[in-house]
């Protein structure tokens, strides 16, 4: 639940990710809400623009030192399935003219036992497909960045055990309550 709820908002990319790929301005981008509690379908999409890209998506897609926009949509799909679309262009052109620069990002979760959790992650893009250094170069960032979430869930665990601390909710947490109050439906 709670690798659930980190995904779902991704505002921790500013703080938790600060050393690797976050950027301060993420957290405070304007944000968008879809619940589709018919399928159980909860996302938020945040566009930052202009921002600077971090060297993990501006030295692939070209956008490094320019002005870009920066547009993440991440979505519970099920209790097994986090995906993150999220798309790159330049901001001095309308992005229709520009070449797709799209990341798709599975995050997999399957439980071992109520306390332990395997989490595979992949990883797809639709530009340079075939750049053995670029996909070299995003491994090894994504693995650094993949490694704060470990810490940062491992901590947050170890500090907040269930029930034991007060829990303050904001706008961006919608989708995340959302989904699990819906889990908790079927779980019932
Ligand atoms: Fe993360």
């Amino acid at each position: 639940m709670r690798l659930h709820e980190n995904l779902l908002d991704l505002t921790h990319l500013s703080f938790l990710h600060a050393r690797t790929f976050g950027t301060p301005d993420y957290a405070s981008a304007p944000c968008e809400t879809t619940l589709d509690e018919a399928r159980g379908h909860f996302s938020l999409t945040r566009s930052v623009m202009p921002t600077r890209l971090p060297p993990v998506w501006g030295r692939p897609t070209g956008l490094e030192g320019v002005d870009a926009a920066h547009i993440a949509t991440s979505t519970f799909v099920s209790p097994a399935l986090h995906e993150v679309h999220v798309r790159f262009h330049a901001c001095d052109l309308p992005e229709a003219g520009q070449p797709q620069r799209a990341i798709r990002t599975a995050h997999i979760v399957t439980p071992e036992t109520a306390t332990r959790t395997h989490y595979f992650v992949r990883h797809a893009r639709n530009f340079a497909p075939g750049d053995e250094g670029i996909t070299a170069f995003m491994h090894e960032q994504l693995l650094a960045a993949f490694q704060e979430d470990i810490d940062g869930l491992e901590a947050n665990l170890a500090a907040y055990a269930p029930g034991t601390a007060a829990e303050i909710s904001l706008q961006a947490d919608k989708p995340s309550l959302a989904m699990r109050r819906w889990l908790k439906r079927r779980a019932g």
